[in-house]
């Protein structure tokens, strides 16, 4: 039985006083040990929410990081900085990344490949553009994306990974992808896996599903078969967030 994993993804949003005040309000909200919270912070904050959570059920994560060890890449964020404050995840290739930062599916792999050398779960984001979606490839697009990002990636590795699945235009626009879509994309990435390695690392590997998660649509997502809990941006500077969070309560 995969357990949950309910991650908010505060993007370029708040600063790191901010960012210790809105934890202390939402520690009490997600106290739930049946699925595993996360929140993933901007690196200035990290620290400091590291120290902010110590001793609650509360996961600290990166946004993003780079796939070299450490030299002359200004402004990026080495893998032992992490793991140096005890970052344990990574969301790596979110579409905004990919959209304004020139990510492209290598340098997910790339990144990916370099988290798990250091021990550091990647959250690998996938999701297919409306236009895409309309012309009816999204699921071989989401496997296409789904197939370079594990590229080398051994199966031991994968089992212990998290996907998600953020449709593009359902991210920040209050267009969740009904419960059949989000379901259908989820399924599709776990048979993707299957087929990549076998029937135990898909069965292991959590996949989320992203893009406008509010209290209101979390527990009918979060109880189909493939999905294995959300990832949340809007919804998780709120307090909503804890309803999201206990949504089999
Ligand atoms: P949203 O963002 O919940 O605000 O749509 C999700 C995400 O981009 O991870």
């Amino acid at each position: 039985m995969r357990k949950k994993i309910i991650a908010g993804n505060w993007k370029m949003n708040k600063t790191p006083s901010e960012t210790v005040a809105l934890l202390n309000e939402l520690k009490p909200l997600v106290a739930n040990d049946d699925v595993d919270v996360l929140f993933c912070v901007p690196a200035i904050s990290l620290t400091t929410a590291m120290e902010t959570v110590k001793g609650t059920n509360i996961n600290i994560g990166a946004e993003n990081m780079y796939f070299e060890e450490s030299g002359a890449y200004t402004g990026e964020i080495a893998p032992n900085m992490l793991t140096d404050i005890g970052v344990k995840y990574v969301i790596i290739g979110h579409s905004e990344r990919r959209e304004y930062f020139a990510e492209t599916d290598e340098t997910v792999n790339k990144k990916v490949l370099k988290a798990f050398e250091h021990g550091i779960t990647p959250i690998i984001c996938c999701g297919e553009t409306l236009t895409q979606r309309e012309q009816g490839v999204t699921i071989d697009f989401i496997r296409q994306q789904i197939k370079i990002a594990l590229l080398n990636v051994t199966a031991e590795q994968a089992k212990t990974a998290v996907i998600a699945y953020e449709p593009i235009w359902a991210i920040g626009t209050g267009k969740v992808a009904t419960t059949e879509q989000a379901q259908e994309v989820c399924k599709a990435i776990r048979e993707c896996v299957a087929e990549i390695y076998d029937a135990a690392t898909a069965d292991a590997i959590r996949i989320q599903y992203g893009g406008s998660v509010s209290a209101a649509s979390a527990p009918e997502l979060f109880a189909q078969p493939d999905i294995d809990g959300g990832l949340v941006g809007g919804a998780s500077l709120k307090a909503d967030f804890g309803k999201i969070v206990n949504y089999n309560k």
